[in-house]
């Protein structure tokens, strides 16, 4: 007997419906027609089941502070960091739990079951990282937390930074990240860069670098880091994220920092809803978009995933934890409408997620993997991205841990009354 079959099933690889079996918390058979008796049945009615969404990029300690202490009168991202060291210095590891507990809820209704959370050491005594470690305890049942150290304000330029670093990676931290473009110079950001890769290589760990989040096209750490995931055979261990200087290299300049971005095996992580709203502040007009180049570096097979970075925080006061909004952000300024490029598109907070956050061999709705998935309210990726879908079922280990009743959309015109759904 199954626990869990769901019947009708659209996978995107494949044409025709199947069904998916569930037994013991694994994919057990997944074809059309499964003559099987289940304990529990839904029916996807054509509906799309995909893995799970990847979080790859997200601040969960300072997610849902908007407006505490105060709310961001410029909007820019100096005035967000000025905000946020108030609310660090008030705040207690309760407070920082109980907005980063609710912000994993909303990210589960939203279908994200692997987060990668980028937690700020710039605190001395880190109840930061003690508010995440025993929130990934917390949550184990049902998503998967890696912790980044993050030294907001980099680690030469903030005096201790160096040993608050080792003590984050001591209580538990998965993921080493890194400021390099805080540094007070270029030769500082480039020593940052380097003691990143020593602690990495001392304790295992992966790597996620802030970097390059500016607009200034003389921030060029990407290639330094580049260098040193080639000469330590780091390739897949390593992430870059936002990169956004990239955007205003010179074009000869980024011909060669793509190619060895692709020689190194370097992630690029992209937060269309963050550099949108905080890069380029300073142009006037014209004013260019604020994000890497996405298209030229997919074009290039280089591994892109998309987060959601701030979420109602200092640095941005909206959002509500949902990447299909932040792919549908990005579609609209990156330039990715083409047919086929649409398409490609969940990738970028589906698979390319799980390979950011090196857990691309667990992934994936296959048999004898973790039952993993969601159902949703679309039944293509077109449709997922126009509609921001809502995910009707978010599965974990072959349990239901999320359900979600769709709107339903009445119009009362022309002396009748018609229901519509948007498809
Ligand atoms: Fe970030």
């Amino acid at each position: 007997m199954l626990d869990l079959i769901i019947r009708n099933a659209k996978l995107t690889q494949k044409s025709e419906l199947v069904d998916i079996a569930i037994k013991n918390g694994k994919f057990r058979s997944i074809k059309p027609n499964v003559d099987l008796e289940s304990k529990k049945t839904i029916d996807a009615r054509g509906h799309l089941v995909i893995p799970p969404f990847i979080e790859s990029h997200v601040h969960l300690d300072s997610a849902l502070t908007a407006g505490n202490p105060h709310f961001n009168k410029s909007g820019t991202l100096l005035e967000g960091i000025d905000i946020w060291s108030e609310y660090k210095e008030a705040a207690t590891r309760e407070d920082i739990k109980q907005s980063a507990r609710k912000t994993i809820h909303w990210l589960i209704a939203n279908g994200v079951l692997k987060i990668r959370t980028h937690t700020d050491t710039t605190i001395d005594s880190l109840i930061t990282i003690e508010a995440m470690v025993e929130l990934r305890e917390e949550f184990k049942d049902e998503v998967d937390i890696q912790i980044v150290a993050f030294p907001q304000d980099g680690i030469f330029a903030y005096p201790g930074m160096d040993e608050l670093l080792v003590e984050a990676i001591k209580m538990g931290a998965d993921v080493i990240g890194g400021m390099p473009q805080a540094e007070f110079t270029r030769e500082d950001g480039i020593r940052s860069i380097e003691y990143i890769f020593d602690l990495a290589e001392k304790y295992g760990k992966l790597i996620d670098i802030h970097t390059d989040e500016t607009g200034d096209e003389h921030s060029r750490f990407l290639e330094v880091i580049a260098k040193h995931t080639l000469e330590r055979n780091m390739s897949g261990r390593v992430t870059a994220s936002h990169t956004t200087a990239m955007h205003n290299y010179n074009n000869d300049y980024v011909a060669k920092l793509i190619g060895l971005i692709k020689r190194a095996g370097i992630h690029i992580v992209t937060n269309p809803f963050s550099n949108t709203l905080l890069q380029n502040r300073l142009d006037g007009y014209p004013r260019k978009r604020g994000h890497t180049r996405i298209d030229e570096l997919l074009k290039q097979n280089i591994n892109v995933s998309v987060g959601n970075d701030n979420i109602m925080d200092p640095f941005n006061p909206l959002g509500k934890g949902s990447l299909l909004q932040a792919l549908h952000l990005l579609v609209h300024t990156a330039h990715l409408n083409g047919e086929e490029e649409i398409d490609e598109l969940l990738d970028l907070i589906t698979y390319n997620g799980a390979k950011t956050l090196h857990i691309q061999d667990d992934y994936g709705i296959e048999e004898n993997k973790q039952a993993d998935c969601l159902i949703l309210n679309a039944t293509s990726v077109k449709d997922a991205i126009r509609l921001t879908s809502e995910c009707l079922y978010v599965i974990r280990k072959g349990n239901i841990i999320s359900e979600t009743t769709p709107p339903h959309h009445k119009l009362f015109i022309q002396d009748d009354e018609k229901t519509i759904d948007f498809n």
